[in-house]
């Protein structure tokens, strides 16, 4: 059995499927290119992250297809219904990469908290002629210890936010639309294990009382935080956003870190991805990384095995 890999897959993915008997093609083959590949080469299942279309239009012209794989949450770039009912397995693996968005979360949050984000642009520019000035630009950091974070979507990666946040000391108020209630257990070092029942409140109470805010809703239909939202929040509020693009509106964003009711906000996620928008890229109180949420070496190799498993079961 041949599985293309067109978007790559982990080592470990590769080598469980070989293991077993399975070539494994990571070559990147274009978007257009891929109909006439998958048929010269009978590839029996295609493996893609959210950058390679597989329509109903390919699906229906590669009649070797068996299954297609995502590494990752969502599938709104596979028609999963016309595959699904055409006996095509779709499989993909959300959970692998919650632990690596959480720890992003707090790599923006602890970063703003203490103003890395612009003390990290400014310092090579400015560190040895300005350095005093810098200093107490920079020194009214806060802590994030107390402080109370606002959860909005409490799915598999909101809670694993919880947890670190509950590490930290944090107080939580999570919002979702159908969870009530969530038990959240902390698994320490030495095998230790703590939980915490976590009752989700209403959106009023998060956006009033929120000191930061992180977003981990999938797609909308239209914003969960726009300008109407902004102005419940408390002054000096910061917003993170691992989630996706379209959650958020930007220009509402942009205006309430103008005006002061926003301090800071870390983007992972963009409305006009691959190309945000420049007053988002440079506005110095945000702090910015390229949708690389789930993008850790970990969960890479957890996606990678976990397809790998998937795949050997349904095919082999
Ligand atoms: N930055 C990255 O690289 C990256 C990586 C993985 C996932 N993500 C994104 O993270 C998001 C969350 O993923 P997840 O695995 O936690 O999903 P999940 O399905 O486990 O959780 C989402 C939760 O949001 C809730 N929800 C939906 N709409 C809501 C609304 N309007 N108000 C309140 N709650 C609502 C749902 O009930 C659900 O519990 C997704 O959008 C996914 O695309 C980003």
């Amino acid at each position: 059995m041949k599985i293309l890999a067109n978007d790559g897959i982990s080592k470990s993915g590769i080598d469980a499927l070989e293991k077993v008997g399975f070539e494994v093609i990571t070559v990147k083959v274009a978007q257009s290119q891929l109909e006439s590949y998958i048929n010269e080469h009978t590839i029996d299942a295609i493996l893609v992250r959210n950058t390679t279309q597989v329509r109903q239009e390919l699906i229906e012209a590669c009649p070797s297809l068996k299954l297609i794989g995502c590494n990752g949450v969502d599938l709104d770039n596979i028609d999963v219904e016309y595959a699904e009912d055409n006996g095509l397995h779709v499989v993909n693996t959300p959970q692998a990469s919650s632990s690596a968005v959480a720890e992003l979360v707090f790599s923006h949050l602890f970063g703003m908290v203490r103003f890395l984000h612009s003390s990290n642009r400014e310092m090579p520019l400015e560190g040895d002629s300005r350095f005093k000035e810098l200093k107490k630009a920079y020194s009214e950091g806060i802590e994030l210890r107390g402080k109370t974070l606002g959860i909005v979507g409490f799915g598999r990666i909101g809670q694993e936010v919880a947890k670190i946040a509950i590490g930290l000391g944090m107080h939580i108020l999570a919002i979702d639309d159908q969870i009530k209630s969530a038990v959240i257990t902390l698994d320490f070092f030495n095998g230790q294990k703590t939980t915490f029942t976590i009752d989700t409140v209403d959106k009023e109470k998060l956006l009033k009382e929120a000191d930061f805010i992180t977003l981990h809703v999938p797609e909308q239909d239209g914003y969960i935080i726009a300008k109407k939202e902004f102005e419940k929040m408390k002054d000096g509020v910061g917003i993170i956003n691992t989630a996706r693009g379209g959650i958020l509106h930007e220009v509402d964003l942009v205006s309430a870190i103008e005006s002061g009711k926003v301090q800071f906000a870390g983007l992972d996620v963009f409305e006009t991805e691959p190309s945000p928008a420049v007053q988002l890229l440079m506005n110095p109180e945000i702090s910015l990384t390229p949708h690389i949420g789930g993008a850790t070496k970990e969960a890479q190799d957890r996606i990678g095995t976990e397809l790998a498993g998937q795949i050997i079961k349904l095919l082999s």
